[in-house]
C-alpha cells in the first residue's frame, strides 16, 4: 500500500480538502487541546492588538495532522487580518517569495508549511524579510552592482515543521516564538470526533466515540479521517447511531488494532524484534528493512509508538519495550518462561 493511501497517513489527502474546509476550527473556542501552545498565543496576540503592531513570527513543531495549519488560520482570524498560505517547496525562487511578501498587507500572517525545505537562497532573503521588514536586491553584476533596499509590510511569519532540528540555525533563531505540538489526549480526541460528528451530522454514541478516539494515534486529522469511514460501513449496515460494534468492525476491515497500531507500526515492532532481538538497532537499518523513508518513520509512526510506550529511543539505537511483545503475542526474553534466577 501506497503511505498516502494508509489511514495511518496524516498527510492530506486531494478528495477530503472540502470536508477539512468545513471541520477545520476557525476560531480558538473551537479548537480543542493543545494549551500549552494556545494559552501564551492568546496572550501574545492580545497584547500584539493592542499595540496595533504584528505578532512575533511563531514556529509551530511537532508530527503531522496536529492541527498547525488550523492554529496558523486561528491567528490570522483573531488578529483580524488576511493569511497567505504557501509551502516551502512551492517557492523555488527568490523573486517568488519577494513577490508573495510585497503583496502583504500590514499584520497579515504568511504560513509557511514544510519551512525546512525552503532552499538556501530564497530562505536568505526571508532573513532580512524577517528582522527588518526589509528586502535587499542587488542589481547588476561586478563593480557596477547595486543593493536596494526595499521595504515590506510588518508581517507575521508563521512556520511549521515536523521537527525544529531540521531548520538551520540562522531561520530558526528569527522566530521569536517556538511552540511544540503534542500528540492529544483520548479525551481531547473524543471532544474533536463529538464536534466533527455535529458538523457532518452523524450520530454517535458516547462509547463508540471513546473507542474510535484511542485508535487515533492522538492525531485529529486520523480521527476525523477514522469517523468518516465508520459512517460509511454505518450507513450501509442502516444504523441510526454509531455505535462500539460498527467502530470495531470498522477498524479490524481497516487493518488497525486495539491500540490503533496498523500493519507498518506492526512491522517495525517485528522487525525490531524479530532480526534484532529487541534492539538497539539504527534508525537508518529500521528504514532501509522496511523500505520506508527514515523521516516518515520518525515523523509518523515513532511519535505514536513512543507515546503507547511499545518504542523507545536510546543512544545507540531503538529498543522495543516489553509491552511490545505483548502487543505481538510474543514471549519476553527474559521473561516468566525463560527466567533465570541468579545472584
Ligand atoms: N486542536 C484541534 N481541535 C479541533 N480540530 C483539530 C485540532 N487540530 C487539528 N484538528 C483537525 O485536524 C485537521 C488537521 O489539522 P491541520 O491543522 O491540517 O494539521 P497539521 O497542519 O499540523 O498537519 C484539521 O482540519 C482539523 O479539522
Ligand atoms: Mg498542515
Amino acid at each position: 500500500m501506497e503511505y498516502e493511501e494508509r489511514i495511518v497517513a496524516a498527510g492530506l489527502q486531494p478528495e477530503e480538502e472540502l470536508l477539512e474546509k468545513s471541520i477545520r476550527p476557525r476560531r480558538f473556542s473551537d479548537y480543542v487541546g493543545q494549551s500549552s501552545v494556545t494559552d501564551n498565543l492568546k496572550v501574545y496576540i492580545q497584547a500584539s492588538k493592542m499595540r496595533g503592531e504584528p505578532l512575533d513570527h511563531v514556529l509551530f513543531y511537532g508530527p503531522p495532522g496536529l492541527g498547525k495549519t488550523t492554529l496558523a488560520g486561528i491567528i490570522a482570524a483573531e488578529m483580524g487580518v488576511d493569511l497567505r498560505i504557501t509551502a516551502g517547496p512551492a517557492i523555488t525562487r527568490a523573486g517568488d517569495l519577494a513577490s508573495i511578501l510585497t503583496n502583504l498587507n500590514d499584520n497579515d500572517v504568511l504560513f509557511i508549511d514544510e519551512i525546512h525545505r525552503l532552499n538556501r537562497a530564497v530562505e536568505e532573503v526571508l532573513y532580512s524579510a524577517m528582522e527588518d521588514f526589509a528586502l535587499d536586491i542587488v542589481t547588476g553584476k561586478g563593480p557596477a552592482a547595486h543593493s536596494l533596499r526595499i521595504q515590506l509590510p510588518k508581517f507575521t511569519l508563521v512556520g511549521a515543521t515536523t521537527r525544529a532540528g531540521s531548520l538551520s540555525a540562522p531561520l530558526r533563531d528569527r522566530f521569536g516564538v517556538l511552540a511544540k505540538f503534542e500528540l492529544y489526549t483520548v479525551d481531547e480526541l473524543s471532544r474533536i470526533l463529538e464536534r466533527t460528528a455535529r458538523i457532518l451530522g452523524v450520530s454517535i454514541c458516547e462509547k463508540a466515540k471513546k473507542l474510535l478516539a484511542s485508535r487515533s494515534r492522538g492525531t485529529p486529522r486520523i480521527a476525523n479521517r477514522l469517523l468518516k469511514r465508520v459512517r460509511d460501513f454505518s450507513q450501509v449496515e442502516g444504523l441510526d447511531t454509531i455505535n462500539e460494534e460498527i467502530v470495531e468492525s470498522t477498524l479490524s476491515a481497516l487493518g488497525i488494532d486495539s491500540l490503533g497500531l496498523e500493519d507498518l507500526d506492526r512491522k517495525i515492532l517485528e522487525l525490531i524484534i524479530v532480526r534484532f532481538k529487541g534492539g538497539p538497532v539504527g534508525i537508518d537499518t529500521i528504514a532501509a528493512s522496511i523500505g520506508e523513508e527514515r523521516v516518515t518513520i520518525e515523523d509518523v509512526y515513532e511519535p505514536y509508538l513512543m507515546q503507547a510506550g511499545l518504542l523507545a529511543r536510546t543512544s545507540r539505537g531503538r529498543v522495543v519495550t516489553d509491552d511490545a511483545y505483548r502487543h505481538l503475542g510474543l514471549d519476553i526474553p527474559g521473561g516468566p518462561d525463560e527466567q533465570q534466577i541468579s545472584f
